[in-house]
């Protein structure tokens, strides 16, 4: 038997590295990855506001099958902790609990797009986007984000590619894997061209309180939407560093009730899985109450100096053109291809991989404005992050032309 045409159509790049570097290892190498968006995976602990409350969810039994949007617990600590953050006006009646945001925007083109939809995607972007858009069959259009903007958002190319069967435009701040966070400035943009067409915005706020540089702050889109709709996403796998939770929650911004259709739909589908994890649930509405100072300050203190060090060591490097990360625990940079023997940035990483052992995610499946680039986590120790740089500076030199 065949597999279907639509599974056939998608990849994911962040994981087709895995099997390659497998083989590495196979042969009794130790290889450095800088390919997953994981904490836990490079040592940081999930805090115990978030693990504590699992003890009392055991005496109290909740295990049952929930409401399928949420507990209403937890869709009302969502909102309080939304509305507490940003000046967004949530309600519980507002807000579902998804596995994972992966669950939310799976679930947001299956009850918002049919098949030949257009949605709008950056060009460089979180795979699942355009993964997604292919199993739906949606006719996905890339907006520029490029290096010399600071990967920002391109308001007049977005307006370049409305049309009258746009649905949906996907915004990702702070942004996976560009590390930027979008100006206020440049979200009102966008808000006013998808306020002159009948679509949605679609704002992945995952990596929010991750914002690394004192003084810059993150805007929910929500704040500055007017009246145009957005489905926002967030959840517990970074700022909570519980990644294996697949705890995550959506809530809708709609003043003028446009979305209404789309978001019953939406609700409807969270019945066909049945619910979102209730243990999971019930601690994270509990977590949620607690004050985040524990380990927040901590982690991005962690964070930035592991940002510091990669974003220093790349861009003293001839070749390498690259921007400060201002979020998250992603730097993207271009390779000036003309400067090097490697055909494209696939040639590049397997050759770091497979020579240096060092394992990071070609730009081109984060999007065809990743070409030529390529991602680092920057999730592992300085000294691995030092090792990983000396490689990459040897690599460099023994490839340039
Ligand atoms: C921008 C972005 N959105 C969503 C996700 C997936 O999050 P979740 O674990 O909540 O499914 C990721 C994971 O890396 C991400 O980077």
């Amino acid at each position: 038997m065949k597999i279907s045409d639509r599974t056939a159509g998608f990849s994911y790049a962040i994981r087709d590295v895995i099997a390659a570097a497998n083989e590495v290892e196979a042969k009794g190498h130790k290889i450095i990855k800088l390919n997953i968006g994981d904490p836990i995976k490079y040592g940081f602990k999930t805090p115990k506001i978030l693990t504590d409350p699992l003890r009392y969810v055991e005496e109290e039994n909740y295990n049952y099958y929930a409401d399928s949007r949420g507990i209403l617990e937890f869709r009302e600590a969502i909102a309080d902790y939304e509305n507490n953050k940003y000046n967004v006006g949530v309600t519980a009646e507002k807000v579902i609990a998804t596995a994972g945001v992966s669950e939310g925007i799976q679930m947001t083109l299956m009850s918002f797009t049919n098949p030949g939809d257009r949605i709008l995607i950056p060009g460089i972007h979180y795979p699942s986007y355009s993964g997604n858009g292919t199993i739906f069959g949606n006719d996905m259009q890339y907006y520029r984000t490029v290096v010399e903007d600071n990967y920002y958002p391109d308001p007049d190319h977005i307006r370049s590619l409305m049309n009258d069967r746009t649905k949906l435009v996907f915004l990702n701040t702070p942004n996976n894997p560009t590390g930027s966070v979008y100006p206020e400035k440049v979200l009102k943009e966008i808000v006013d061209i998808v306020g002159e067409y009948d679509a949605c915005i679609v704002s992945d706020e995952t990596y929010d309180l991750l914002v690394l540089d004192e003084g810059l702050k993150h805007t929910a889109t929500a704040e500055v939407a007017k009246d145009v709709p957005v489905i926002a996403y967030n959840g517990f796998s970074k700022v909570f560093l519980a990644p294996g939770w697949r705890l995550a929650y959506a809530y809708i911004h709609d003043p003028l009730g446009k979305i209404e259709e789309p978001w019953d739909g939406l609700n409807k589908l969270t019945r066909l899985r049945l619910c979102a994890s209730t243990p999971l649930q019930k601690a994270g509405a509990e977590a949620l109450k607690q004050d985040q100072s524990s380990y927040l300050p901590e982690t991005i203190k962690l964070l930035k100096e592991r940002r510091d060090l990669i974003y220093n060591r790349l861009s003293e490097m001839d070749g390498i053109v690259v921007n400060k990360p201002e979020a998250a625990f992603y730097i993207f940079s271009m390779i000036s291809m003309d400067q090097f023997k490697w055909k494209n940035d696939k040639e590049f990483v397997f050759d770091y991989l497979r020579k240096k052992h060092i394992l990071t995610v070609f730009g081109s499946g984060f999007g065809p404005f990743g070409n030529d680039g390529f991602r680092m986590v920057y999730l592992p120790t300085l000294e691995e992050i030092d090792i990983a740089m000396n490689r990459l500076e040897e690599l460099l030199r023994e490839n340039r032309i």
